[in-house]
């Protein structure tokens, strides 16, 4: 009779079986340096200036602290979208990247996280100067905590599972 560890023994794990899969380089670079890894510090950025803002709007009163969160509350939005593209446009073009769940579940809170920073810059177009208290607020700061978790969980996929480095060090 076979022991547990003879059937273990025998088992394969069907992705690194699969030396196509062990590859994972990024495609879409700059001379060997990912563009998305590039593009992810814009939304992260202006995430954070846009709560730092709306708590300077809300401290001071100075309408320009307004004006200031609608602006990075819109770039935010806009380089987001770039930045998902190229992730999006790597994920579908690595056979090494694709085929990884953790790949797909970084797509799906990218794109909540683009479903919310959407909505902080819509809602504030409408008014942006009344958009503060209390949804504007709220906004920013779902939408900090959303971009903290994308960006770690983003920085899990380099870090933990070399998906978009290279492995021969060119
Ligand atoms: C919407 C679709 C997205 C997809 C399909 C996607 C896919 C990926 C992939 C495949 C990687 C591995 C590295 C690479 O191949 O470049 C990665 C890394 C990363 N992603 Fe995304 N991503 C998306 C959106 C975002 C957004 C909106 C952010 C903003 C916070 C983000 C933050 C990150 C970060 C911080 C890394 C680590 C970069 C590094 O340290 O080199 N991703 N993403």
């Amino acid at each position: 009779m076979r022991s547990t560890q003879d059937v273990e023994d025998q088992l394969t794990d069907p992705i690194s079986a699969n030396p196509q899969f062990n590859r994972a380089e990024s495609k879409i670079a700059v001379a060997g340096h990912p563009i998305h890894a590039m593009l992810v510090s814009f939304p992260i950025g202006l995430t954070a200036c846009a709560l730092g803002a709306d708590l300077f709007y809300w401290w001071t009163g100075d309408i320009f602290w307004a004006r200031a969160a609608l602006w990075s509350a819109g770039m935010a939005f806009l380089m987001g979208l770039l930045a998902g593209l190229s992730g999006t446009v790597e994920l579908l073009s690595v056979p090494g990247i694709r085929v990884r769940a953790s790949s797909w579940t970084h797509f799906i809170i990218a794109m909540t996280l683009l479903a919310v920073l959407g909505a902080n810059w819509g809602y504030r177009l409408h008014g942006y100067e009344q958009a503060l208290l209390p949804y504007g607020l709220i906004l920013s700061v779902l939408s900090a905590a959303m971009v903290a978790f994308t960006g770690w969980h983003g920085g899990k996929l380099v870090f933990d599972y070399q998906l978009g480095t290279s492995s021969t060090g060119n």
